[in-house]
């Protein structure tokens, strides 16, 4: 099976209608994404990183260096989804050519397809920039996590009628400055619904609503590797238990020494 490419994720969505959703989930590593490839049409190498796997407060901390070592990794385990990475927080906010150096070394050290940056109307400028110079870029709005402080938390959006029309004036902004698609995270269903309605470009939902174009949601909240999750997130499985039990099972075995057994040693030299 040949890679999709992102003109073939824009093309999913036809005159306003996408009869297939799209199904993104995260992967940081390169086992991860082997497991998820088969199942998904896109990827997404999330900041989401920093809280997931190095157990960081936000997003905030994670640095280009992280994106672009799980990235790649990412790449290398997959063979069919588009590979999307995240731009972290400070690596484009400053200016387009800040961006563009930011989400070049992206594409150019993991072989990823896309970028990701949360922003709408502010970033319009910037994805402009990176859309005309051959990087498709995702845009995300609603939740934007890297906004944490300015947000002060991380409840829904769209409370408000202004706070509505700040969000569909965002997704029409991302449309317009040439994004591919556009991540909806955490807003009330009836913006997540006008904004897949009112725009060309597929939108994913997290947090929004079955009627995107398309869903993604962190693999591991997905597999129940957390106690406590967002509203928005279904456990399909409960991995920590999993994790627990086996790892309680071989600690068991390693002191009562049934572990190693004979199937796991080296037999003596027969000779
Ligand atoms: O970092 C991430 O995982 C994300 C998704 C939740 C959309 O941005
Ligand atoms: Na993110």
């Amino acid at each position: 099976m040949k890679r999709l490419t992102v003109p073939k994720i824009m093309r999913r969505k036809v005159d306003g209608v996408t009869e297939e959703p799209l199904v993104m989930l995260t992967a940081y590593t390169a086992r991860q994404a082997q497991l998820l490839d088969p199942h998904c049409d896109m990827l997404l190498v999330g900041d989401s990183l920093g809280q997931v796997i190095y157990g960081l407060p936000s997003t905030l901390p994670v640095t280009l260096d992280m994106m672009v070592a799980h990235g790649a990794a990412v790449v290398r385990g997959s063979y069919h989804s588009v590979v999307v990475v995240d731009m972290p927080f400070g690596s484009y906010e400053a200016s387009p050519q800040q961006a563009f150096e930011s989400a070049s070394r992206i594409l150019a050290e993991t072989g990823a397809a896309a970028v990701k940056l949360e922003g709408g109307e502010a970033m319009a400028e910037t994805i402009r920039f990176l859309s005309q110079r051959g990087i498709p870029v995702m845009a995300h709005v609603g939740l934007t996590p890297q906004a944490v402080n300015a947000l002060g938390g991380y409840m829904a959006r769209g409370r408000s009628d202004a706070e509505e029309a700040k969000i569909v004036a965002d997704g029409k902004a991302v449309e317009e400055a040439g994004a591919f698609a556009v991540v909806i995270e955490g807003v009330v269903e009836d913006i997540a619904i006008r904004l897949t309605e009112e725009v060309a470009i597929p939108t994913i939902g997290i947090g929004a609503s079955a009627r995107c174009d398309g869903q993604v949601l962190v693999t591991e909240d997905m597999l129940g590797m957390f106690e406590r999750v967002p509203r928005f997130v279904k456990k399909y499985n409960d991995i920590a238990a999993v994790i627990t039990e086996t790892a309680a099972k071989y600690a068991e075995e390693v002191r009562d020494r049934s572990f190693p057994g004979d199937a796991q040693v080296y037999p003596a030299k027969k000779d």
